[in-house]
């Protein structure tokens, strides 16, 4: 046995490396158990952090090209160093990688470097050398969604590993799944020159978002220029040349066509990832989508062994798995760790943004709730003017008898950064009318979420 300690992570993304950090703090003896080259999972390394890299380079791109001269910048001759640019992406996540590495010396976390498996209760073997814990954390994150049919090789049909990784802006990219991953990196590769169509199964984007808040979102990327196949799927992808030729077909049947595209991004969803942690072996329980069961404090049914992250139910987002992995270590330390998944942000990095929280309108109208609207357009924030990014709105749902904001749903400029405001106001379940009283700077964007917050009971002063 080389060592012992009180926890063993094994994943170091947001869920694991947050988890690992605060378990640390709180005095216990922590590992955790990383494969990859470097820490911070798929978020830091192929996920969150070179997708908003690239994200804020093109925006720069796209405004250079654009939209400069609409403020009297008159810049001739701006050209794409894609080579440099993704070499910026690179630098960004060395940074935070190297960022986890410092924070786990900081803080004693040991990193054990290989793959874990779970051998038995209180076991990890780590390429060969054993470990006992008396508190095991999966924390292995997911993988993307393959479609049958359509083969990926990273190269001309890729995941978002490859999409990220792209040397030329292609011609045509086809993306397939018009959700967070396709339209953030169909903006990418949109803003640099390609054509881009996104084909998408449902008749809606983004779905599990706000309804009105998704049609605003088709038409203002429609006007940026990317172009949707809505209710279709695709069944074959056949490789042609330096071409794929993708087989079409509406999603409620009928005749097929073709697509021709010069890259194809797949990105239909993630699931979760448990292969090679001997599972099955200790007999730890996956629910239908193979996610690892939890109960309501992360314990799977083999005591000692949690799961947290996008290996267990709930949205795949990196401050989901963050808040998880805090509640987690808090309570294997003794305390009440807790999240309140009622109130947690999703958001979509493309410009404009969107950013949804708590309940959409299709979900009260499900539950039975009597509830406001508030709304606000950002064509009426002095702000959003000033920048010149006017498409969107600020929507706010309240209750109708307590007033209590129960969702609030953003499309426009920094929609991500304005909808924090609303989570704190509906951590503490605040009213509508608890936003609309509080004092917002002018000329700022915030004075949109203040406007929609007087809106639900029909006072906004500014429309
Ligand atoms: P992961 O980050 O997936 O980490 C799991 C780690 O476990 C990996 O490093 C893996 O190597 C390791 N591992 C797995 N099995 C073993 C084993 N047996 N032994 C050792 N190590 C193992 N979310 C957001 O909130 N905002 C965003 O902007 C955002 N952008 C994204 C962009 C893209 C392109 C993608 C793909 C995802 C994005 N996400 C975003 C989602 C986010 O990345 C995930 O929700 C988050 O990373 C989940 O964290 P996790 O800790 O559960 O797992
Ligand atoms: P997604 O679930 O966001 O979107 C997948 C889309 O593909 C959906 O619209 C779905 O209807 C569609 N689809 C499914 N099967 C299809 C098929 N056969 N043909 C055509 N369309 C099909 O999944 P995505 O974009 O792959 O991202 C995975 C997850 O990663 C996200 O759900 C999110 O949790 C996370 N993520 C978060 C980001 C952020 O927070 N900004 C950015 C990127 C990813």
């Amino acid at each position: 046995m080389a060592d012992s300690f009180d926890v063993i992570v094994i994943g170091s993304g947001p869920g694991g490396y947050v988890c690992a950090i605060r378990a640390a703090q709180l005095g216990l003896k922590t590992a955790c158990v990383e494969r990859r080259a470097t820490l911070g999972g798929t978020c830091l390394n192929i996920g969150c952090i070179p997708s908003k890299a690239l994200l804020q380079s093109t925006e720069n791109f796209e405004e250079a090209t654009h939209h400069f001269a609409d403020h009297g910048i008159l810049i001739e001759g701006v050209k794409l160093d894609l080579a440099k640019m993704q070499a910026r992406k690179a630098d960004v996540v060395s940074a935070n990688v190297k960022g986890v590495e410092f924070l786990f010396k900081k803080n004693k976390v040991a990193w054990l470097k290989g793959s874990g498996r779970i051998t038995a209760p209180g076991r990890v073997d780590v390429d060969g050398t054993e470990y006992e814990a008396k508190h095991i954390v999966i924390a292995t994150g997911s993988e993307s969604i393959a479609l049958p049919g359509v083969e990926v090789d990273e190269k001309a049909i890729v995941t978002s590993t490859g999409g990220l990784e792209l040397d030329r802006v292609p011609g045509h990219l086809v993306v397939i799944g018009g959700g967070y991953i396709g339209l953030e990196l169909g903006s990418v590769w949109k803003r640099l020159g390609a054509e881009v169509t996104v084909v998408e199964f449902l008749d809606r984007l983004v779905p599990g978002m706000d309804a009105e808040v998704a049609r605003t979102f088709e038409r203002v990327l429609g006007k940026q220029g990317m172009k949707f196949r809505l209710g279709t799927k695709v069944t074959g992808a056949a490789r042609d040349g330096g071409k794929v030729r993708l087989t079409l077909e509406p999603a409620k049947g009928g005749a097929a066509e073709t697509l021709e595209a010069d890259v194809v991004l797949v990105a239909i969803g993630r699931r979760a990832y448990t292969e090679g942690l001997g599972l099955e072996g200790i007999g730890v329980g996956l629910d239908e989508r193979g996610r690892v069961e939890v109960d309501a404090h992360y314990a799977t049914n083999v005591p000692g062994i949690y799961a947290i992250g996008d290996v267990i139910a709930g949205p795949m987002l990196a401050h989901k798995a963050e808040e998880e992995g805090v509640a987690l270590a808090e309570r294997l330390a003794g305390q009440a760790g807790h999240v309140n998944y009622d109130v947690i942000p999703g958001v979509v990095y493309t410009w404009p943004e969107v950013a949804s929280i708590g309940a959409t309108e299709d979900q009260l109208k499900q539950q039975g709730v009597v509830y406001a609207v508030g709304k606000f357009p950002f064509t009426a924030n002095g702000r959003a003017r000033a920048m010149g990014s006017t498409d969107g709105f600020v929507k706010i749902l309240a209750d109708t008898a307590t007033d209590r904001v129960l969702g609030a749903h953003i499309i426009g400029p920094d929609a991500g950064t304005l909808i924090a405001e609303l989570a704190t106001a509906m951590e503490f379940g605040a009213s509508s009318e608890d936003v609309a009283r509080t004092c917002h700077a002018h000329p700022s964007l915030s004075e949109a979420v203040k406007e929609a917050a007087l809106a639900v009971e029909g006072r906004a002063i500014h429309i």
